[in-house]
């Protein structure tokens, strides 16, 4: 594929993985790695996305997503403006529609949005005619940028997901990032394992049918037998109900992947975390910044995957077949 092959000819937002065909990801993928190999190099600013207006509407904390969505837009030379709740008008109430209408109105091409509510990114995409949207996380629903970089991150690791087996462990019922990563593991082929206390994994996801490709194992001793990726996800207290967990000394006994119980998945896993990183309760610290751990190169892929992203949906109606400027 050249670096310019449109991928996606009439997508228009990225609201999570659930419509995206292997296909789809196995391309933008690909684009990924053209602007990985853009991302190394010694100057790294490339015209591609000159004149386009990409603006960050982030109403939810954020370090890794909003700084890397800033970093690709500026890196392909679009113009990239940074909203947040303090300090705009949605401080004296203005609604998340109008805030978004009147964002469209100073044509802007593409809001990148990450709320609180579960929705909210697909009820502003409703509502433009114009503007692309990106959803940047919303609520305990999903993430589709990080779900596809961790795809990234699997496929330079071990390649293929055909017959891998990839365990999940933690906080799955207030993780978007594990609903996104479920659809993405899914459409790769992956074999999925989900470990973590009752109360914080969804019934739909506890029923073992013997027809799902996916399986719950509340003990992580026996769940992480024969990984090849273990995915740990931040213990997310913020939204946790109380009660959810005897004690956060119980949780780490049981759920915190250490060097030692990654002596039971195989020779060539990998470790994988989202971040922030509660270090010492969800993931030791020694194995976080073990050698097997792949959560540097998770931050480095997001920037390179969030470049092919814009990339693809701000050229998606062009009619130019002029080489990306790479
Ligand atoms: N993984 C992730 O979404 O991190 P941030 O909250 O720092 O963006």
């Amino acid at each position: 594929m050249s670096s310019n092959q449109k991928i996606t000819p009439n997508r228009k937002h990225v609201l999570d993985l659930d419509d995206f065909s292997k296909s789809e990801i196995d391309n933008l993928l690909h684009s990924a790695t053209v602007m990985k190999e853009v991302l190394n190099r010694d100057i790294k600013k490339v015209p591609s996305l000159r004149g386009k207006v990409i603006l960050t509407l982030f109403l939810e904390a954020s370090t890794r997503t909003r700084v890397s969505f800033e970093e690709a837009g500026k890196l392909l030379s679009a113009d990239v403006i940074n909203i947040s709740g303090s300090g705009s008008s949605a401080e004296k109430g203005e609604s998340l529609l109008n805030t978004a209408l009147t964002l469209q109105a100073m044509r802007a091409d593409l809001i990148i949005i990450r709320h609180p509510l579960s929705g909210a990114p697909y009820f502003v995409a409703r509502h433009l005619d114009h503007t692309s949207v990106v959803n940047a996380g919303d609520g305990r629903h999903a993430h589709p940028t990080q779900g596809l970089l961790d795809l990234m991150t699997i496929y330079e690791k071990i390649g293929s997901l055909n017959d891998k087996k990839v365990l999940i462990v933690g906080d799955v019922l207030h993780s978007r990032v594990a609903r996104s990563n479920i659809h993405g593991l899914q459409a790769a082929g992956a074999e999925i394992i989900i470990s973590g206390p009752p109360t914080l994994v969804p019934l739909w996801l506890q029923s073992n049918d013997k027809d799902s490709p996916i399986t719950y194992q509340p003990n992580l001793d026996v769940a992480i037998q024969g990984t090849d990726v273990v995915m740990a996800l931040r213990l997310q207290t913020e939204r946790q109900a109380s009660g959810m967990l005897p004690s956060i000394r119980e949780y780490t006994r049981r759920w915190q992947v250490t060097e030692n119980r990654m002596v039971s998945a195989n020779n060539s896993a990998i470790i994988m975390h989202p971040g922030p990183l509660n270090e010492g309760i969800e993931i030791s610290s020694s194995l976080a910044h073990s050698e097997v751990a792949a959560i540097n190169e998770q931050v480095t892929n997001g920037v390179a995957l969030r470049m092919a992203l814009l990339y693809q949906l701000l050229t998606f109606n062009s009619e130019s077949t002029e080489e990306l400027a790479i």
